[in-house]
C-alpha cells in the first residue's frame, strides 16, 4: 500500500481504538491493516460469514487487529459496547452484494438498513470524534440517460441519486440516515462513495454478477469463457482496494472531510470489454461469451475526483493495468484461491459488473 507516512493528519490516529465494523471482509481487512501501520488500535466487528474460512484467513485480520469481535452490527449490545471504547468508527459492514440483495431483500434491509441504524443508535450514546459511512456509487444507478447515450456519465456527489437496486437503496438510506442523525450531533461523520473495488486477495461470492476482475480471470484461468454481460458496453471506474482503504482512512482524519459525500474512484471510465482485453492480454486461449444484463446492473459512470483531491488530498495510485497485473500474479501463485463451486459447471452463474 503506497502510504504516506509523514502525513501530519494521520498522527491523530495514534493510540486511538477504532471500530471497524465488516472489518473482516475485503475492504475492511485492508482498512484495518492500514490503521494499524498508522499506529491506529484498529477493533473489528464482523460476521465472518460471508465467505468460507480459506478466503476470511487470507484476509489476515488478527495480524493487524487489536481485538477482533465475532459478531453483528445488528446486537445493540455489543455495538454499543465497542462505541463506548472507540475513537473513530468505520461502518463497512453490509450485505454486499448487488444480485444478494436483490434475492434477499429482507436480509438486505435488516444487515445494511437496521444494522446502520443500530450504528449511529450507539455512536450518538458515545464520545466517538467521526464515524465514516462506507457507500456506493450505486447510488447514482444508471445516471442521466441522454447523457449515458452518448458517453458515459461523470457522477458528482451533488447530482440527484437514481438507485436501481436493493442494495444501492439501502446505501441511499445510510447515507441519508447518517447525514440527519449525526449532523446536529457532536459526533462528525463523513461518507464515501466507492465505485468498484478490485484487488487479490478478492474471490467472487457464489451467484454475484459483481467483481468481474475475479470472475474473469479465474474463469480464463480454469479454461471458461470470459462473461460479457449486457455485450460488456457498461462502463465501471476500477480503484484498486489498496487505493480505496487509503482513502477511507483520509476520510477519517481529513479536517475538511468533515459533514462531506466523497466520491472515491479513479476519474477513468472503462467498459467491461476493455477490463476484459486486460485479462485477457494474461490468457492468449481466452474466448468471450455475451450475455443479457442482470436486475440491477448499472451502464456505469466514472467519479467526479475533485472532493477527493480537495478534500483529502487523495489520488489513486494503481493503474488499472498494474492491478489487473497483480491480481493475475496472485492468482497463478495462490493455490486453492479458486474456490472449488467455481467450476466449469458454475459459468452459468458467472458474470461480470456491478458493485
Ligand atoms: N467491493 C466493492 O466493489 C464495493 C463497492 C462499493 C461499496 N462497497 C462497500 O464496501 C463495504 C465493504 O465491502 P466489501 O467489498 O469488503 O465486501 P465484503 O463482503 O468482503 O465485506 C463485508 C463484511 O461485512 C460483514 N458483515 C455483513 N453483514 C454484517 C452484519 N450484519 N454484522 C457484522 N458484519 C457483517 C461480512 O461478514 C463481511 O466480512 C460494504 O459496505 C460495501 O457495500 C464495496
Amino acid at each position: 500500500m503506497a502510504y504516506v507516512f509523514s502525513d501530519p493528519r494521520l498522527s491523530k490516529l495514534q493510540g486511538a481504538s477504532v471500530l471497524v465494523t465488516g472489518g473482516g471482509g475485503l475492504v475492511g481487512s485492508r482498512i484495518v491493516a492500514g490503521l494499524d501501520a498508522f499506529g491506529a488500535r484498529p477493533v473489528v466487528l464482523d460476521r465472518f460469514d460471508a465467505y468460507p474460512h480459506s478466503v476470511r484467513d487470507r484476509f489476515d485480520v488478527d495480524r493487524h487487529a487489536a481485538q477482533v469481535v465475532l459478531g453483528d452490527v445488528r446486537e445493540r449490545a455489543t455495538v454499543t459496547w465497542l462505541t463506548g471504547r472507540a475513537d473513530f468508527v468505520i461502518h463497512a459492514a453490509a450485505y454486499a452484494d448487488v444480485a444478494a440483495c436483490t434475492r434477499r431483500p429482507d436480509i438486505a434491509f435488516s444487515a445494511n438498513v437496521h444494522g446502520t441504524q443500530t450504528v449511529l443508535d450507539a455512536v450518538l450514546a458515545s464520545a466517538v470524534k467521526r464515524v465514516v459511512f462506507v457507500s456506493s456509487a450505486s447510488v447514482y444507478g444508471d445516471g442521466p440517460a441522454a447523457e449515458a447515450a452518448r458517453r458515459a456519465p461523470r457522477f458528482a456527489e451533488d447530482q440527484p441519486l437514481t438507485p436501481i437496486s436493493v442494495y444501492a437503496n439501502t446505501k441511499l438510506w445510510g447515507e441519508h440516515q447518517v447525514r440527519l442523525m449525526l449532523g446536529c450531533s457532536s459526533t462528525e461523520y463523513a461518507i464515501v462513495r466507492y465505485f468498484s473495488v478490485y484487488g487479490d486477495p478478492q474471490v467472487p461470492k457464489p451467484g454475484s454478477h459483481s467483481w468481474m476482475v475475479p470472475w474473469m480471470a479465474m474463469s480464463a484461468e480454469t479454461g471458461q469463457p470470459l462473461r460479457l454481460n449486457g455485450g460488456g458496453r457498461q462502463v465501471r471506474d476500477m480503484v484498486h482496494v489498496d487505493d480505496i482503504a487509503h482513502a477511507t482512512i483520509l476520510a477519517l482524519v481529513a479536517d475538511h472531510a468533515a459533514g462531506q459525500t466523497i466520491n472515491v474512484g479513479t476519474g477513468t471510465a472503462t467498459s467491461v470489454r476493455e477490463i476484459a482485453g486486460l485479462i485477457a492480454s494474461h490468457y492468449p486461449e481466452a474466448a468471450f461469451v455475451e450475455s443479457p444484463m442482470p436486475d440491477g446492473d448499472p451502464r456505469g459512470g466514472y467519479a467526479d475526483t475533485r472532493r477527493a483531491s480537495d478534500l483529502l488530498g487523495w489520488h489513486p495510485t494503481i493503474s488499472l493495468s498494474e492491478g489487473i497485473d497483480r491480481y493475475v500474479a496472485w492468482l497463478k501463485s495462490t493455490p486453492g484461491a479458486i474456490p472449488d463451486w467455481f467450476a466449469p459447471a458454475s459459468a452459468s452463474t458467472a458474470a461480470t459488473a456491478a458493485a
